[in-house]
This record gives structure tokens, sequence and C-alpha cells, in this order.
């Protein structure tokens, strides 16, 4: 099967993912541990785990300015690419997800292909749009007032106070850590399980040429039968 190279991710996005990456990581470890202290130890004493979390908190909440300037001022293609259409929300998601838990183990094409316009499929536009624009501004959000208690008083007030402000971090903390799973778990089903990362690396992503066959196949009947579809795209 013939393949060829696309320039999919321009390096401020990847820089953006790499740090923001890190800094989720080090957010969930140290997170835990200020939330379970006396059965988690991971950093040493509490104290380096609350000063690597606030720090690391900073980091995502800078990185996180970097991807929103980048895609609204830069390309500005932020609704191009994470906001799904309402074909994406009607037959796309469902047919994405048909592929992740039963068709990708049938050895089936995906039936989504990225191009720099249209990188992600429904489900990853659907995802990011909930990561992006409502989990991680949230988390950042209540992290900054909740390390700034005393100076932003007023404003912690005016979120409902120290115990609701505790509780919506947490809630978007365990979100996102429940995100990053299911993410890392999601880019490991392209042609090779580190085809998705590497291209985060490098930029560049490499796609299998299907042929007309068996695009048109999964264009016309989304959800045919798996046997049918393989052979098809092998004549
Ligand atoms: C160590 C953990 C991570 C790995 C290995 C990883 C891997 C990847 C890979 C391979 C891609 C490109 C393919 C794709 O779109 O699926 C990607 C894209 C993306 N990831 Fe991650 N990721 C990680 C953590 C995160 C975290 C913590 C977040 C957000 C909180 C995140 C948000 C995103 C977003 C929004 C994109 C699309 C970026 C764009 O092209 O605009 N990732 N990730």
């Amino acid at each position: 099967m013939s393949k060829h190279m696309i320039y999919l991710h321009p390096t401020p996005v990847r820089i953006w993912h790499w740090l923001n990456a890190l800094g989720i990581v080090t957010l969930c470890l140290t997170g835990a541990q200020i939330r379970f202290p006396e059965y988690l130890n991971i950093f040493g004493n509490y104290r380096t785990a609350v000063l690597l979390h606030n720090t690391a908190g900073l980091v995502v909440a800078i990185s996180f300015s970097l991807w929103f300037f980048y895609y609204t001022l830069g390309s500005r293609k932020i609704t191009q690419l994470y906001v799904p259409g309402v074909d994406d929300l009607k037959r796309g998601v469902l047919r994405q997800a048909f592929f992740y838990f039963f068709l990708y183990f049938f050895g089936c094409p995906n039936p989504h292909h990225a191009t720099p316009d249209s990188k992600f499929n429904p489900m990853q536009k659907s995802a990011y749009l909930a990561i992006m624009f409502v989990l991680v501004p949230l988390v950042s959000l209540t992290g900054i007032l909740l390390m700034n208690v005393s100076p932003l008083r007023e404003l912690v007030i005016m979120a409902g106070g120290l115990k609701l402000l505790v509780g919506l971090h947490f809630l978007m903390a365990c979100s996102l850590c429940a995100f990053l799973f299911t993410h890392v778990y999601l880019t490991t089903l392209g042609h090779t399980p580190l085809a998705h990362t590497k291209s985060m690396w490098t930029g560049w992503e490499e796609e299998e040429d299907h042929g007309e066959e068996a695009e048109k196949v999964h264009q016309a009947k989304p959800l045919a039968d798996p046997a049918l579809v393989r052979v098809k795209a092998s004549s």
C-alpha cells in the first residue's frame, strides 16, 4: 500500500502540546499527593508537591494562552478545526466510535483521513472542544484562585467559596486524568502504535493511500460488514 507524508502539526502547536502534556501529567501526580498525602509520597515532601503543582499549573495556564492566540490570531483555524459541524454530531461521532471500538480490530481503514484543514475526526473535535474550551480554562482558573486565596478573597467568595472551588477543581482534575488515559490510548490507533505520536514531534504524518474502492464503500455504508471492506480494499 503506497504512503504519503502530510505536514499536520505546525511548530507552535507541537511546542504547546508537549509543554501542556508535561504540565498536566505533573499536575495529576502532584495533585494526587496533595489530595492523599497519607497514602502517596512521590515528590519527597508535601511542600515540594505543592510548589511543583503551582509551577506546573502556571506552565499549563501560560501554554494555554499560546494555544489560544495561535489558533485565534495566528492560523485562525480554531472553529474550522475544533468545532464539530452538524454532520459530525449526527453521523460522524457514531461512525468514528464504531471504527475505534470495532472496525479497527478488523484491520479496516480509518474513516477519517487527516488533512491540515481537517485534521481531527468528529470524536477528536468534540473531545478537544470540551478539553480546550471548558476543562483546561476552568481547572486553570480555579487553580489560580486556590493559589491566591487571600489576595483574591473577594473573587473566591464570588465563585461560591473555598469548599466549592476545591470540589470543582478536583472534579475538573479527575476529568482531565480520564481524558489523558483515553487520549493516549486513542493516539496509538494509527497504522502503527507510535505513528500519531511521532507526527506530534515532527509535524509530519504518514498517511496510507487506501484508494477509491475502500473510500467509496466506507462513505456509502459506514457500518458495512468489515469482511466486505477488507476484500474491496485489497482488490
Ligand atoms: C503524555 C500525554 C500525551 C500524549 C502522548 C499525547 C499525544 C497526542 C498526539 C499523538 C496527538 C496528535 C494526534 C491527535 O490529534 O490525536 C495529540 C493531539 C492533541 N492532544 Fe495530546 N497527548 C498527551 C497529552 C495531552 C493532554 C494532557 C492534553 C490536554 C489537556 C492533550 C490535548 C491534545 C490536543 C488538543 C491535541 C490536538 C492538537 C492540535 O493539533 O491542535 N494532549 N496528542
